[in-house]
């Protein structure tokens, strides 16, 4: 049996950040991870595999339509599967051992194997060859974090019905996907395949994208993507999937009941949401309780149980990695005796698309459903000189301020690069800055970043609003 400050239960974003963090506070720490490689579903088979094929298809994409033509740029592209998805495994590799690095660097003990609580301050590791160690420590951290949602009906084999795992390392193009959720899984994962060549049908059980975003920017964003060749059947939902040798056979009905139609696919992608991931871990142990979803309930990262933290996918909240790397440092600090806080109203949201949508703080919908006034700055990149020079003027920057106070309460942005430009506002949002503040701000010029200043100079009606 070994004796433990901290053991951290799953080695993602939550669970490593957690452990690393740990042992830099001289805390004597544990990482249990069943999987072979660090990192958890972030790394592995979540943002970074994204990531790399999204990068990696919209440059074949550019070259391959007439955009790399038009800046006279000729040449022939031609696409080398194999290779794209060689590239995105090395890129994930490196990544994954830039973890253990870390975690030799940081004096954590990475524990190969799947973690159970066992009563409490007790962890129990059964290795892949079914050995079992006991770890002990006062405090437990629980990071286990999640797994894609099930659909009844659409049993996920990830040969033709796949999950983000699968549709991650397809060995085609498919002819034609269908994707089931027009969440951030499917638009993501559904514009690397219809840039590489297919078709592409997402069905939506509600009549709008991406419910959680503010509704002109979801409009915009499918606006666009419509455009670039993606189709979207709203209200609508799967009841069934039949796999046939030629592929897969779809019974959709509206949302509401109706006439079922049938659609033919030759791969499916599930990606209707994620659920937490506490299979076999023992909470029973301990007496945790979960919510109705299934959530590890927390305060302040602290569980029912004394002595037991959650934090990341596995409990309340974004299911986001930078959330589950915020919780993990203000978790091990509490546990180590300092104060420390997670400002849940500043977590940006990226959707990495073309364009691209990011988005921190309240919706215009949600400040009308809590009765504030509010002033809104908008600014497309229409009028920006760098995105206009650049040929990529789709999309606006729209600042939410209080109209009172003028600090800012939202921002939405839809466009080149936003996903790299929103940190600017977090960081306004966290000093508590007013929309003025940044109006006043020199941003440098030609800069798509300009655009963040003109809306907020809009919100001050400072310029002519377009
Ligand atoms: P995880 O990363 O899921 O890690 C949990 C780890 O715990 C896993 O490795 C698991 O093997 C391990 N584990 C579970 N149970 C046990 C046990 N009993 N014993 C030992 N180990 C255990 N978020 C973003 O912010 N940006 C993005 O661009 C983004 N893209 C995504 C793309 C896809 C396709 C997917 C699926 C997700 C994406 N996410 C993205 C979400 C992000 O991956 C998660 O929010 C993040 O990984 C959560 O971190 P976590 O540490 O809570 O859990
Ligand atoms: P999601 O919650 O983003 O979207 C799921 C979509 O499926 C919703 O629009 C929902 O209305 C719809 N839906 C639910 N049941 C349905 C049904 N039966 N039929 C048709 N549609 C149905 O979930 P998604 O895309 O699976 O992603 C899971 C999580 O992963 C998200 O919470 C997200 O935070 C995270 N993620 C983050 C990324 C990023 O930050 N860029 C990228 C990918 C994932």
């Amino acid at each position: 049996m070994s004796v433990y400050d901290v053991v951290v239960i799953g080695g993602g974003p939550g669970g490593y950040n957690a452990a690393i963090r740990a042992g830099q506070l001289g805390l004597k720490v544990a990482c249990v991870e069943g999987r072979e490689t660090l990192g958890g579903t972030c790394l592995n088979v979540g943002c970074m595999p994204s990531k790399a094929l999204l990068h990696a298809s919209e440059l074949y994409e550019s070259a391959m339509g007439s955009e790399f033509a038009n800046l006279g740029i000729e040449v022939k592209p031609q696409l080398n599967l194999t290779q794209m998805m060689k590239q995105k495994d090395e890129s994930v590799a490196a990544l994954t051992k830039g973890v253990e690095f870390l975690f030799r660097k940081n004096k954590v003990d990475w524990i190969k194997g799947w973690g159970r609580l066992d009563g409490a301050g007790r962890v129990l590791v059964t290795a892949a060859d079914g050995s079992q160690s006991e770890l002990q420590a006062k405090d437990i951290v629980i990071a286990t974090g999640s797994e894609p949602t099930p659909l009844p009906g659409v049993a996920i084999d990830n040969q033709r019905i796949l999950d983000s795992t699968g549709a991650l390392s397809l060995p085609e193009v498919p002819q034609h996907l269908v994707v089931i959720g027009a969440g951030v899984i499917g638009l993501e994962l559904g514009s690397v395949w219809r840039r590489l060549g297919s078709q592409v049908t997402v069905v939506e059980f509600l009549d709008r994208i991406c419910p959680g975003l503010d509704e002109e920017t979801g409009k915009t964003l499918q606006r666009s993507l419509a455009k670039q060749g993606m189709s979207f059947k709203l209200g609508s939902k799967v009841t069934a999937a039949v796999v046939k040798d030629e592929g897969v056979e779809l019974s959709i009905e509206p949302a509401g009941g109706g006439a079922a139609q049938l659609l033919q696919a030759d791969y499916v992608l599930v990606a209707i949401g994620r659920r937490p991931y506490t299979q076999g871990l023992g909470l029973e142990t301990v007496g945790i309780q979960t919510d109705k979803r299934g959530m590890l309930e927390n305060q302040r990262h602290r569980s029912s149980a004394p002595g037991v933290w959650v934090i990341g996918d596995v409990t309340s909240g974004l299911m986001l990695a930078h959330k589950a790397e915020d919780e993990a440092i203000a978790c091990i600090e509490q546990i180590a005796g300092k104060a420390a806080e997670v400002n849940y109203g500043v977590i940006p949201n990226v959707i990495y698309t073309r364009p691209e949508v990011a988005c921190v703080g309240k919706t215009e919908e949600q400040l009308k459903a809590e009765g504030r006034t509010y002033k809104v700055g908008k600014f497309p990149f229409t009028a920006n000189s760098r995105a206009k020079i650049n040929h990529e003027t789709e999309g606006f920057v729209k600042v939410l301020a209080d109209e009172q106070s003028d600090e800012i309460l939202g921002v939405h942005m839809v466009g080149p690069s936003v996903s790299e430009m929103i940190g600017e506002y977090c960081v306004a949002m966290e000093f508590a800055a007013s929309s003025e503040d940044i109006a006043l701000i020199c941003h440098p010029h030609p800069t798509r970043s300009e655009a963040l200043r003109q809306a907020a100079m809009g919100v001050e009606g400072w310029i002519m609003q377009a």
